[in-house]
């Protein structure tokens, strides 16, 4: 494609910068110490997008479609279907722009998440199964009222709007050599990318997508739209099917590669965001991280500059302890076990001394369910200890069976 016909421009997302810069968070830039030596990047940049109003990067977008339109489309609305960040982002919108907004989310939708959309100021209508079907109520009902519909990714004042965290990634951390940037329908990165490219080719522009939803590769591969039948990933925020005409058309001139990353390694990430960057980043948001660190993701970054794109934080805090507790777990610091007691409670009082003695963190230590092959004259039980590695927690779990009354029956680590 030649630039002429490039349906996003540098200009486009240079316009939606100054329309949007009043509104939105110019979002702090930190550098990671410990990210680079634990990727052997020479300097990694994390863009806290997850610290944008409404959580995440999509007000950025949603600012810049609605506040180009009409007097006739501001009076008449504007709705949109999702369930996630994409709405909370069309709600403040409207609300700043004075534009009623509906937005149209499936019957599983969490109340806490209506709610939060509903403190933004849109109306919501709870319709349909699945996500799917919310989509195609809204596009019906938006042609029978006249309400415009905004899509989450496949417009190009959406990706316009998404691409001003490139020209501030220019700004804040410049020389980079390679972004990373988490695909759902491609129109982050997109217009991440149509920034990034217009100042300099070179850089190189990596989608991450989880491995249960890992459509734009295949698609980018084949030169055609690929969807996926089914997704699977803890990654709520990207777990779509596929990427639709916009995006595909910005994405495959603009995005040099896209990796694949595990659940359990997004996870590690958000666990490691938390501790290391002290940060509340939701699984989407982390998926680039993760590729980072990833042994198995094929990325190589040595002695680059690497900017990742930490895209939202919104998770809510029981769902961050269990993915932080997983991601520990991945991470080999976090390991539960069963145990038999002889003796108890006393054997109790011993396990807990000895897991202190090894200096590990006791999580949890509970009755478990007997078991049919259990002695019957043991009292299981399960414990949940974290340590700094596995080894140290092997060690700790080679303690507590050399304990006179207690015996490991099974564990995880290594
Ligand atoms: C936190 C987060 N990161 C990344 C994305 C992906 O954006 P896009 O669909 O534009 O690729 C989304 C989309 O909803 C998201 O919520």
């Amino acid at each position: 494609m030649d630039e002429g016909s490039a349906p996003v421009t540098l200009e486009d997302v240079e316009a939606a910068h100054e329309r949007i810069a009043d509104v939105v968070h110019r979002t702090p830039l930190e550098t990671s110490r410990t990210f680079a030596e634990m990727s052997d990047a020479a300097s990694v940049g994390l863009k806290l997008e997850n610290c944008q109003r409404t959580g995440s990067f999509k007000i950025r977008g949603a600012y810049n479609a609605m506040s180009q339109l009409s007097a006739g489309e501001r009076e008449r609305g504007v709705i949109a279907s999702s369930a996630g960040n994409h709405a909370q982002g069309v709600a403040l919108a409207g609300g700043l722009l004075g534009i009623e907004t509906t937005i149209v989310v499936p019957k599983i939708t969490p109340a806490a998440k209506i709610e939060a959309t509903r403190g933004y100021g849109a109306d919501v209508v709870v319709e349909g199964d699945i996500y799917e079907r919310s989509y195609e109520y809204a596009l019906e009902r938006a042609d029978e009222t006249g309400e415009t519909f905004v899509h989450p990714f496949d417009d190009e004042a959406i990706v316009a709007g998404q691409g001003t965290v490139g020209l501030e990634l220019l700004e804040q951390y410049p020389d980079l050599d390679t972004v990373l940037v988490a695909i759902g329908g491609g129109g982050l990165i997109s217009g991440i990318g149509t920034a990034l490219k217009a100042h300099d080719p070179e850089i190189r522009v990596v989608g991450v997508q989880p491995e249960g939803a890992l459509h734009a590769k295949p698609s980018l591969e084949a030169g055609e739209i690929r969807e996926l039948a089914d997704v699977d990933t803890v990654a709520e925020g990207i777990a779509d099917t596929r990427m639709l005409e916009t995006t595909f058309a910005v994405a495959r001139e603009v995005v040099d590669d896209v990796v694949g990353v595990s659940d359990r390694e997004i996870a590690a990430a958000v666990a490691l965001l938390a501790e290391r960057a002290k940060t509340v980043v939701e699984a989407a948001g982390a998926a680039p991280l993760a590729a980072l660190l990833s042994d198995d993701s094929g990325l190589e970054v040595e002695g680059e500059r690497v900017a990742v794109v930490l895209s939202g934080g919104n998770v809510n805090l029981t769902q961050h302890a269990e993915l932080t507790r997983t991601g520990l777990g991945e991470l080999g610091r976090y390991v539960e076990a069963r145990l038999a007691l002889a003796g108890w409670p006393t054997a109790v009082g011993d396990v807990v001394e000895t897991v202190a003695e090894e200096g590990a963190e006791l999580d949890v230590l509970e009755r478990a369910r007997r078991q049919s092959v259990d002695h019957p004259n043991r009292v299981p039980v399960t414990v949940g200890l974290e340590g700094s590695g596995p080894e140290h927690l092997a060690g700790v779990l080679e303690a507590v069976d050399e304990l006179e009354g207690v015996s490991v029956l099974e564990s995880q680590v290594d």
